[in-house]
């Protein structure tokens, strides 16, 4: 059952850190409620798939709450919404039910259908200073790859809004790549000044923990970073067809034996690595087996593998865009549910705040 309401905060969670958050995750996994979320600028791909996709399912399995956030005002960072959003916010929704989220158990909402959720940004705000903002190195690469003229103040302060999905809910594990490390810094430190600053006897906000990605990150098919608007990856959604022609044209090298070398050879190094996430086997193993029979045997392997591993999840993706009335039923009913959670908590934020009336 999803939780209806702000859940108190389990106090041991709060303390336990990196280290052997795992293990508390696998003996206790009912005193976590998971916060996760992705913007909706393009289809999830085989990157997500291994690297965060798999890992909700399996939290969720062993009985962790989950909410997942498609972060639809992140995208008005840095570009107007496009008049696509509504399509893409929708296979996300196709994505993560195909993967195996389960919307009878896992709350699956967007940022604007929740305003309870926003307003907790401004007092938010209010307990960080612009230079904190400005040194968040998530926040400068953005800004660089943009130029820093044009800027919007919704990128700058974007890690308070960030704060705010984490905070509104109350989660206390957030899994996080690397990159996200920064913004969670800052929710933690919004957390503890909150609750120094309104609640100094009961501490009202968790600060969160992240859960670090055990998944090596994957690499595009033309050994650049993958990126879902950048072609060199292979969406959910894409057919066998595509996902062939795709793994095809990956870019190799030309030495003829296969060997699994991440460092000297990237490129062939990663499709070893997309074979083995497929297989669960390890990739200097695939390696060895394909030897000298070149990179041609080598895509051949990881098609295969690949295809067996994405043909459930694919079929069950194009079952469920045949039904969008029931993929729109379900982001309503996560909505109003993560909507019930916020104004619970925008409600003791007033209280705390003095600011109920
Ligand atoms: N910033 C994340 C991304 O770019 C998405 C996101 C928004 C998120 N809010 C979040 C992730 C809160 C974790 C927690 O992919």
């Amino acid at each position: 059952m999803p939780a209806t309401s702000a859940k108190p905060f389990p106090a041991r969670a709060g303390t336990a850190r990196n280290r052997g958050l795992e293990h508390a995750v696998q003996s206790d996994p009912g005193s976590f409620r998971i916060l996760t979320g992705d913007r909706p600028t393009g289809p999830l791909h085989i990157g997500h798939l291994f690297g965060t996709l798999e890992n909700r399912v399996r939290l969720q399995e062993l009985g962790v709450e989950l909410l997942v956030l498609i972060a639809d005002y992140q995208t008005i960072t840095d570009r107007v919404a496009p008049v696509r959003l509504a399509h893409d916010v929708e296979g996300l929704v196709a994505d993560y039910l195909a993967v195996g989220i389960d919307p009878d158990r896992a709350i699956i909402f967007t940022h604007s259908q929740v305003p309870e959720l926003n307003q907790l940004i401004l007092p938010f705000l209010s307990l960080i200073s612009v230079a904190e903002l400005g040194r968040n190195p998530t926040v400068k690469d953005e800004i660089a790859m943009i130029g820093g003229g044009s800027t919007s103040a919704l990128m700058f302060t974007y890690p308070a809004h960030q704060a705010a999905d984490i905070l509104f809910c109350h989660a206390n594990l957030v899994p996080v790549g690397k990159d996200q490390l920064p913004h969670l810094e800052l929710t933690r430190t919004i957390a503890r000044r909150f609750n120094e600053r309104y609640s100094p006897d009961v501490p009202y906000f968790p600060e969160p923990e992240a859960l670090l990605s055990r998944t090596p990150l994957l690499l595009g098919l033309d050994g650049r970073k993958m990126g879902k608007s950048r072609g060199n990856s292979i969406p959910l959604a894409a057919s066998a067809d595509e996902t062939a022609r795709l793994i095809r044209g990956a870019k190799t090298d030309s030495e003829r034996r296969i060997t699994y070398e991440p460092e000297r050879r990237p490129e062939v190094s990663n499709l070893l690595e997309i074979a083995s996430l497929s297989l669960g086997r390890p990739p200097g193993e695939i390696a060895n087996e394909i030897g000298d029979a070149g990179a041609a045997a080598l895509k051949r392997v990881v098609l295969d593998a690949l295809s067996e591993h994405l043909g459930p999840i694919r079929s069950r993706r194009e079952e469920l865009v045949q039904e969008p009335d029931y993929l729109r039923s379900v982001l309503q009913r996560g909505n109003a549910l993560a909507r019930e959670i916020a104004s619970t908590t925008l409600g003791d934020v007033q209280e705390l705040m003095h600011t109920s009336y």
